[in-house]
């Protein structure tokens, strides 16, 4: 029985909150992942591997089988499609809200235009509700594009808010709730079943044992 497991990790905010999950569940890196620029990490567990990826390519090495497990945010997962992929826990970390903003909500001339770096959600999203839109694509600084008459929406990341509010930018309508979600490749799932399990049920129990503490922490701050 194969009893190897390659897990892509995606690296920037995410992978902070990612490795003490995973260390719950009893997968640990065997050196820093921080400090190395390695790529590929052996971990305590023989046979299991983390690969560190950009948070966008994460799906397409989970999809096509070159890794068995991947965490990614569901904002990366809605665009990519989530073809050949089971998404199977909500880690719930990285927290936020894909959103639609803008600077007003007066309704321009003619066709909307919207900035973002999330296409095909919001291709889907304005095709549900019966607008034609001009989509425009953007790697980042996407609160610009209102501000410099480029687009009159945006559809990005929204937490805290204090990017919106910093640019002049208001949130209108809520897309969809994200966090981040453990994937495992179809294939994977079948043949490395007896390994994914675990993971999984440990993981269960660290997030509902984080959620407890959270809910504590908030009961006694009043
Ligand atoms: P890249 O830098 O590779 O282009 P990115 O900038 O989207 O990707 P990160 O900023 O590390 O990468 O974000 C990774 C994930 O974290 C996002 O896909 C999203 O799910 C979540 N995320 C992004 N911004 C926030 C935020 N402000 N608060 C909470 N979660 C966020
Ligand atoms: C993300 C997102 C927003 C911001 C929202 O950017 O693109 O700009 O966070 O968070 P807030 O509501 O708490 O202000 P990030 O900081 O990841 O920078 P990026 O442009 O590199 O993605």
């Amino acid at each position: 029985m194969d009893q190897t497991l390659t897990i892509a990790l995606s690296k920037g905010r995410i992978l902070k909150d990612t490795l003490p999950l995973l260390k719950a569940a009893g997968i640990e890196p065997i050196e820093d992942i921080f400090t190395s620029r390695k790529l590929i990490f052996e971990t305590n567990v023989p046979g299991v591997n983390f690969v560190i990826l950009r948070a966008t390519d994460v799906p397409s090495y989970v999809e096509l089988g070159a890794a068995d497990l991947g965490v990614s945010g569901k904002d990366v997962l809605l665009e990519h499609g989530g073809k050949g992929m089971y998404e199977l826990v909500d880690l719930n970390i990285a927290r936020c809200k894909l959103m639609t903003a803008g600077i007003d909500d007066v309704e321009p001339e003619g066709r909307l235009k919207v900035a973002t770096k999330f296409v095909n959600v919001t291709k889907r999203y304005y095709a549900e509700l019966g607008r034609q839109v001009d989509i425009i694509k953007l790697y980042g600084a996407m609160e610009l594009a209102p501000i410099m008459g480029l687009a009159d929406r945006i559809v990005d990341i929204v937490d805290t808010g204090n990017t919106l509010r910093a640019n002049g930018l208001k949130p209108f309508e809520e897309i969809a709730d994200i966090s981040s979600r453990l994937v495992a490749g179809k294939s994977a799932y079948k043949n490395k079943h007896h390994l994914i399990q675990p993971i999984i049920e440990k993981l269960d129990r660290a997030i509902n044992e984080a959620k407890e503490l959270e809910a504590k922490e908030l009961e006694a701050q009043g």
